[in-house]
């Protein structure tokens, strides 16, 4: 267990991280490697992040991992994927479960392999109750596809005289989203260079603070994370007000 580094606020640290973990077929074809080792790599920094979140002190972490798009990549990296996260699941459950992780999947998991939403089920089950992090993996996820889904519940309520249009506000809509039971991101991490959403989180994400490093997700380490930390703790988070009433 590594501590918190003495320059970053403890009382100031983001409560929930997402991160699009992107860069790993760069990182990969620079080395002369095929893009699935960079996954297999990718999988590696994301288990180590996970450890240094709750080793500092935040309680949530969500991770992209598979977005609604990524359907479009040859079917051989998306056949590996699916198996990595399936063997990562089988392999990493028992240690998370003993950590005090609660593991939660997030997406369309109806078209996810048989096998992997049975596994996925299970560690959700399974970890329901733990409290040392909430660790949210999104696969087959895309917020576009998230919010159509709430618009089509309304419809049906509303249809059956369930609910009234006037009960919709954006309460209802937070509450009827794959994230329902978690705080949106005080801080979202984009890796390698790129600086858009891709469909992640657009409605959670409305007043979170992004931050975009060139580093590709298999070498984004502890260091290029308390970086990101220390360019958070400066910012002035208004919401919209003229003076930040939690800036510290
Ligand atoms: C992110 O890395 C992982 C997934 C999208 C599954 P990429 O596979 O997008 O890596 P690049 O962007 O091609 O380097
Ligand atoms: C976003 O990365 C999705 C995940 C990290 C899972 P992509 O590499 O798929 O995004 P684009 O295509 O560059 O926008
Ligand atoms: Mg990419």
């Amino acid at each position: 267990m590594t501590s918190l580094p003495p320059d970053l606020n403890p009382q100031h640290l983001p409560q929930h991280i997402a991160v699009i973990m992107d860069g790993n077929g760069r990182w990969a074809t620079s080395r002369g490697l095929t893009r699935i080792a960079g996954h297999r790599q990718g999988a590696k920094t994301l288990k180590e992040l996970l450890r240094c979140c709750k080793d500092w002190g935040i309680k949530a972490l969500t991770a992209y991992a598979f977005s609604t798009e990524n359907w479009r990549r040859p079917v051989e990296e998306v056949d590996f994927l699916m198996l990595l996260f399936e063997r990562l699941l089988r392999r990493e459950l028992a240690q998370m479960h003993q950590e005090g992780v609660r593991i939660s999947f997030i997406g369309d998991l109806s078209a996810l392999p048989q096998t992997l939403q049975i596994q996925m089920q299970r560690s959700m089950a399974e970890t329901l109750h733990n409290q040392a992090i909430h660790f949210t993996v999104a696969v087959n996820y895309g917020s576009r596809n998230e919010i159509t889904r709430v618009c089509r519940q309304v419809a049906e309520l509303v249809e059956r005289g369930e609910l009234s249009p006037e009960e919709v506000n954006e309460s209802f809509v937070t509450q009827h989203l794959y994230t329902a039971d978690t705080p949106e991101p005080d801080l979202l991490i984009r890796t390698s260079g790129e600086m858009r959403l891709s469909n992640f989180l657009l409605w959670q994400m409305a007043y979170t603070e992004m931050y975009f490093t060139d580093i590709l997700w298999p070498d984004f380490d502890r260091e290029a994370f308390h970086q990101a930390l220390l360019s958070y703790q400066k910012r002035d988070r208004r919401f919209g007000q003229v003076k930040s009433a939690i800036a510290v």
